[in-house]
């Protein structure tokens, strides 16, 4: 299950916005045998321990931060899609950095969904996935949308997926064979299941007032001006935040269609500095490293997933990403112990999601 990097459409998804991600090459693997009893064992080949728990009906949360939320949580979705059935003994090894933005949570998540499933004989097309993984996750306690389970799932290879939502349609677009993506990890990080969640949902819920208070019915109808007409600054910034980023959405496909590096680019620039300055996501290191992609000589960089933490995505010309590497390492990396570039500099070529050898869409 890869995991994926978000280009542009950033805390949009759940306010039924189109969003731009990729798959990434580097993934979670879930191996499994099926046993013959209701157990559900897993073991982490990354140092997060083994887990055991009987999957019945109305399990609750485990302990806060901790993974096995995951696996509870994908339990408890196919359990009430698809019935209870027998458990798992699986083995999950990831190569993708955790709390980064890179969705290892989804991943893994979606992961132990498919497994489950598979252990059970049971098959599930993309649409059908799409409908219970993204409230399924919500588990967790995070009220994220649906992008990261369209984009492991449906990513196509070679291309982003523009994925819309009501209905969930997820459509390719190729990435110029001489852009290159560089993924750079702030060295900071964003607990999902854990600190970062009040602050996302506060964000989902801010967007949401300010829409109710507007009274429109969508986002796909708000207008900028309609800003003006809202007091509250938390409502009014979180509105424009949404607003300006689904024009660059727009924007940045068209951009990417045409193979105009440029102005990607600098619609990727311009979503940082929306996400920093009026949804209020990033953080000085996020802030920090995109500052020094751009000096190391990308055409723009922005923080990639929920923030508060976690990664940037940099768009630079192919010929230039080992040079815009090096810089970033003598640069912004230089000094800082911590840094072990195989997990923190990823170069991102964009891979297949897990159902794309099935056909499982358009
Ligand atoms: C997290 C969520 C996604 C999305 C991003 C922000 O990754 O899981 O659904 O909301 O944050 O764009």
């Amino acid at each position: 299950m890869p995991g994926r990097v978000n280009l542009i459409g950033e805390h949009i998804d759940y306010h039924g916005l189109d969003v731009l991600p990729m798959a990434l090459e580097r993934r979670v693997r879930v191996r499994f045998t099926p046993r013959q009893d209701t157990r559900i064992h897993a073991v982490s080949h990354n140092g997060y321990g083994r887990r055991a728990f009987e999957w019945t009906g109305g399990l609750d949360r485990a302990a806060e931060g901790d993974w096995e939320n995951y696996l509870r949580a994908a339990a408890v979705t196919v359990g009430a899609r698809w019935g209870l059935g027998r458990g798992i003994d699986a083995e999950v090894d990831s190569d993708l950095p955790a709390a980064a933005g890179l969705s290892s949570s989804s991943a893994l998540y979606a992961g132990f969904v498919l497994a489950l499933l598979e252990a059970n004989g049971l098959q599930a097309s993309f649409e059908e996935l799409m409908e219970v993984l993204p409230p399924g996750e919500q588990f967790v306690g995070t009220r994220g949308g649906g992008m990261d389970h369209a984009a492991v799932l449906g990513a196509v290879g070679g291309a982003a997926l523009r994925v819309s939502f009501a209905p969930v349609t997820a459509r390719a677009v190729a990435v110029p064979r001489d852009w290159a993506f560089l993924v750079a990890h702030s060295l900071t990080t964003a607990q999902k299941s854990g600190g970062a969640r009040e602050e996302y949902n506060a964000r989902r819920q801010a967007g949401h007032e300010a829409l109710k208070r507007l009274g429109l019915p969508s986002y796909k109808e708000a207008r900028e001006a309609d800003a003006g007409r809202l007091d509250s600054d938390l409502e009014r910034e979180s509105f424009l935040h949404v607003v300006t980023e689904r024009e660059r959405v727009e924007q940045a496909v068209a951009a990417m269609q045409a193979g105009e590096a440029e102005t990607f680019g600098a619609l990727l620039t311009a979503s940082h500095a929306s996400l920093r300055d009026r949804l209020k996501v990033s953080c000085a290191a996020l802030d920090g490293l995109a500052e020094a992609a751009a000096e190391a000589g990308a055409l723009g960089a922005r923080l990639t997933g929920a923030g508060f933490g976690g990664c940037v995505v940099a768009l630079c010309r192919r010929t230039e990403r080992a040079a815009v590497r090096e810089r970033l390492k003598a640069g912004f990396y230089l000094g800082k112990a911590e840094f072990d570039e195989q997990r923190h500099l990823i170069d991102a070529e964009p891979g297949a999601g897990a159902l794309a050898s099935l056909g499982a869409i358009e």
